[in-house]
């Protein structure tokens, strides 16, 4: 199975992670279509598709208009779902918004997706902090789920669309979930669009990077290449087929580590201050999370290192620093 000659959407494909599977599609040969509202709280930027925006279908629309997804859906063999409203800290603030994009335009696609290309291969992206705090370590795909802000409880509320339309309309849906992707082509001047690709930002700016407390948290972190990789595998593999995989680094670093790591690849220093607040009332902890079953099922395996994939950063947005600040 290969991507070559496939019809790929994209939703979200102008944001962070959506832009570089449109990337690596069309690098195999695919055909990709990008639906994306450049909302302005998300990482979704023009730039992102810089150099091949003449080489793929680029559609501004809402993921909530059922005419828009239904006029692109059809005919497409693989749906990869990016879009998203993805800061943490504003579902709090919007909670209604937050249901909006994340519940009901992934709902809409769906009813889409069944009435008019029921065959379509469905690939959604969720996220580790549908969690919340760890029962068990390392967590798997059956830990238990008590997400602890609102983005979080609504990414495990679509996932379950997902699931249910693949198990009642026999529809081929996979959900991967991912957790803290740094890499080229992210947001990195919105701090609540995650803290690595922010901090990041910092440094290549040479500012301080603001550690909360001790910054004794364990994440597991994932370079956006290997990301790509992991939903391309799950486009391809049947295997897939209603399955939820966590596709996240094999290795946690501790944030002060994470930090750490960046000053020496990137740049910037580390500066260690207060939780604020509405942070502190949001933070999961430790997170520390298994890749075995993606592993097994579907061969994938992370292959870039931290500091590996902070340098690919670095030389991806040196030069680009304008267009992402
Ligand atoms: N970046 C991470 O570390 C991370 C971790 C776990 C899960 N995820 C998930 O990955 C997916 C992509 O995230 P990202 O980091 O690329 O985010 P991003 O903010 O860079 O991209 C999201 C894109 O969705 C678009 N969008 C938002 N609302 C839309 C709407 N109503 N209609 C059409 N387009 C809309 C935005 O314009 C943007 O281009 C999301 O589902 C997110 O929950 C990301």
């Amino acid at each position: 199975m290969s991507l070559k000659n496939k019809k790929v959407m994209i939703t979200g494909g102008l944001g962070f992670i959506g832009s570089n599977i449109a990337q690596r599609c069309l690098e195999a040969g695919a055909e990709v279509t990008v639906y994306d509202c450049l909302d302005p709280r998300s990482g979704g930027n023009m730039y992102n598709l810089h150099g091949i925006e003449d080489s793929v279908k680029i559609v501004i629309n809402d993921i909530r208009s059922m005419e828009g997804i239904s006029s692109c859906i059809r005919g497409q063999d693989i749906l990869f779902h990016c879009a998203a409203y993805t800061s943490h800290p504003d579902s709090m603030k919007d909670p209604l918004g937050d249901i909006d994009v994340n519940c009901k335009g992934t709902i809409n696609i769906l009813e889409s997706a069944r009435r008019f290309n029921p065959e379509i291969k469905f690939v959604h992206v969720g996220t580790s902090t549908q969690n919340g705090k760890m029962c068990y370590s390392p967590v798997d795909e059956k830990h238990p789920e008590f997400p602890m802000d609102i983005y979080s409880a609504n990414k495990t509320v679509s996932e379950k669309y997902v699931l249910i339309y693949g198990g009642a309309h026999k529809m081929r849906t996979t959900v991967v979930r991912l957790a803290n992707v740094f890499g080229p082509r992210a947001n990195i001047k919105i701090a609540d669009l995650g803290f690595m690709n922010y901090f990041i930002g910092l440094a290549l700016q040479g500012k301080p990077l603001t550690v909360y407390g001790k910054g004794a948290q364990l994440r597991n972190i994932t370079y956006v290449g290997d990301c790509v990789e992991a939903l391309v595998a799950a486009a391809l593999d049947p295997a897939s087929d209603r399955e939820v995989f966590f596709a996240v680094g094999d290795k946690q670093y501790s944030i002060a580590e994470i930090a750490k790591g960046i000053v020496e690849n990137v740049g910037g220093e580390v500066k260690f201050v207060d939780w604020p607040s509405e942070r502190a009332a949001i933070e999961i902890g430790d997170a520390v999370i298994s890749n075995e079953k993606i592993k097994k099922i579907l061969g994938w395996a992370p292959r870039v290192p931290m500091a590996e994939g902070l340098v690919k950063t670095r030389e991806y947005f040196a030069p680009l620093l304008k267009k992402y600040l």
